[in-house]
């Protein structure tokens, strides 16, 4: 996702800045990238009026429909315009100047629908002298000048907030390797783990390989968990060779595999009688639609069903131990989705791995703040995180040709792994529950007003129960 945020002060009283900013033909006028801008069936500005807007494109124009889904003249209005490809947001704020004059507030957001959309980097990095070019052509339209941004206290805020409204620095290795040189970061090296059981899913590649090496470093004892017990032996034997921590073994479960799920928890039962954290790493976007054997759709089914499951057979035993966690590596693309429960698994004649990818992710993150609401009370911490962009396996597998294109942009895995670790070992994730975070810093999980609005308790609720069903729990076991 892109934005861009611009003040400018015009002489214009608020009612004629509105009046201009709230007619959408106007676009064209001010904004250097708008071929031509017409209201659909004669609209006049207002709520739920529709702009057909001509926009210059990589590979020819782009009509974008714009709706004035908010409108509250002469204050404020949102426009949205939404394609295949994109999500446009324009949200416009006037108010009035000391002096008689106007202050408008122009905030446009861009985002790739999709995790493939992120693969672009062109665009998004463009963005921002896409608003600076509509920046000039609104400074003349309203006669006015811009203003610099008021500054939010503490310099902490000031870079975090600086590195979060534009994704792509946020994401890339600028926003972990900058937000790390801020006060209070601890480094990884200094938590200490000796006595404290870890189950790690995904934990032979990427992200969950980086994130072992530092758990076991930290002498806890770790249970490695991937779909091939040679491949598990593999790493176990490697994280013994380079830590020199002897406690750690591994288990094989396929986590789409709800009884393979079930013997694993059977297996950290047995053989642990405490559980201090459960990860939920293991993950993938898939191209084609597979099935589990249960028929369920694949991202869905280990990356919802598995690990729901999961945490619910494993339950007691965190409850039973003192600070225990439960997190979940969850993806920044989810935010392009909006939560489904009826369209949770895509169909294979439109399946989209992206989007699938999205959607279960969603779910992930909504399942967590749900299972904080409803469990937390038990002493339980859950916590769901994204990394940003890790050069990995994974990544490399599902976006052929990202790595390249980022370079040296991408995080390394152990930057990509630097929250989970610290999710698991800092008193800090012991202070809240259900949150989501990134670059240790708890963040929303919305971005956009489209899948916000779809974020109903009612569909939370359809969400739980279609997932307990799926894998045959209670309800609200
Ligand atoms: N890298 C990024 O930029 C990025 C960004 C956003 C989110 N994430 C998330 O981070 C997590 C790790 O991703 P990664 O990039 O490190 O990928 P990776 O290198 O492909 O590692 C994925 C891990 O998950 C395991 N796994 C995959 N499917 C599994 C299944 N059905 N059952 C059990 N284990 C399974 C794999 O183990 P085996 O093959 O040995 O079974 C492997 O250890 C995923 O949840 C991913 O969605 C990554």
């Amino acid at each position: 996702m892109a934005r861009y945020v611009v003040r400018i002060r015009t002489p214009k009283s608020p009612e004629s800045a509105f009046e201009y900013m709230a007619d959408l033909a106007n676009f064209a006028e001010w904004d250097a990238g708008v071929l031509r801008s017409e209201p659909v069936d004669g609209n006049a500005p207002g709520l739920d009026a529709s702009f057909d807007v001509d926009v210059k494109a990589i590979g020819g124009p782009l009509t974008l429909r714009y709706t004035q889904t908010e409108f509250d003249a002469p204050h404020r209005f949102l426009a949205i315009a939404r394609s295949e490809r994109l999500t446009s947001r324009d949200e416009i704020t006037v108010e009035p100047d000391e002096d008689g004059g106007a202050i408008v507030t122009y905030d446009a957001e861009l985002l790739l629908n999709g995790v493939l959309g992120f693969a672009d980097p062109a665009l998004s990095l463009g963005f921002d002298r896409i608003g600076d070019r509509a920046t000039v052509g609104l400074i003349d339209a309203l006669e006015g000048e811009r203003l610099e941004d008021g500054g939010p206290d503490g310099v902490s805020g000031i870079v975090d907030s600086a590195l979060e409204a534009p994704i792509v620095p946020s994401f890339t290795r600028i926003g972990y390797l900058v937000r790390k040189q801020l006060e209070g970061w601890a480094s990884l090296e200094s938590y200490e783990l000796s006595g404290k059981v870890v189950v790690l899913t995904g934990a032979t590649s990427g992200l969950g390989r980086a994130a072992a090496e530092w758990i076991a470093s930290a002498g806890a004892t770790l249970v490695v968990v991937g779909r091939s017990a040679s491949r598990n032996e593999t790493v176990v034997a490697e994280l013994i060779e380079a830590t020199g921590n002897p406690n750690i073994t591994q288990a094989p479960a396929d986590m789409g595999e709800l009884d393979q799920v079930r013997e694993l928890a059977d297996h950290v039962l047995a053989n642990h009688d405490r559980l201090d954290v459960l990860i939920h790493n293991a993950g993938a976007l898939t191209a084609k639609r597979t099935d589990a054997s249960s028929g369920i759709e694949s991202t869905v089914a280990s990356q919802v069903l598995g690990p729901f499951l999961l945490t619910n057979l494993l339950l007691d035993r965190l409850a039973a131990t003192e600070d225990s966690r439960v997190l979940t590596m969850s993806s920044g693309g989810m935010y392009t989705s909006g939560l489904t429960v009826s369209r949770l698994q895509m169909e294979a004649e439109d399946y989209k791995g992206a989007e699938q990818y999205a959607r279960a992710k969603r779910a992930q993150v909504t399942l967590n703040e749900m299972w904080a609401d409803r469990h937390g009370a038990k002493g339980i911490r859950f916590h769901a995180l994204h990394p940003g962009w890790a050069d990995t396996p994974g990544v490399d597998d599902a976006l052929p040709g990202f790595s390249k294109i980022m370079g040296p942009l991408l995080r390394t895995p152990d930057e990509g792994a630097d929250t989970l670790v610290w999710l698991a070992a800092d008193d800090a994730a012991l202070e809240t529950n259900g949150g989501f975070w990134h670059d240790r810093v708890n963040r929303s999980i919305h971005k956009l007003p489209t899948t916000r609005k779809t974020d109903t308790a009612e569909r939370r609720a359809a969400l739980w129960d279609w997932v307990a069903e799926q894998v045959g729990v209670a309800v609200d076991a």
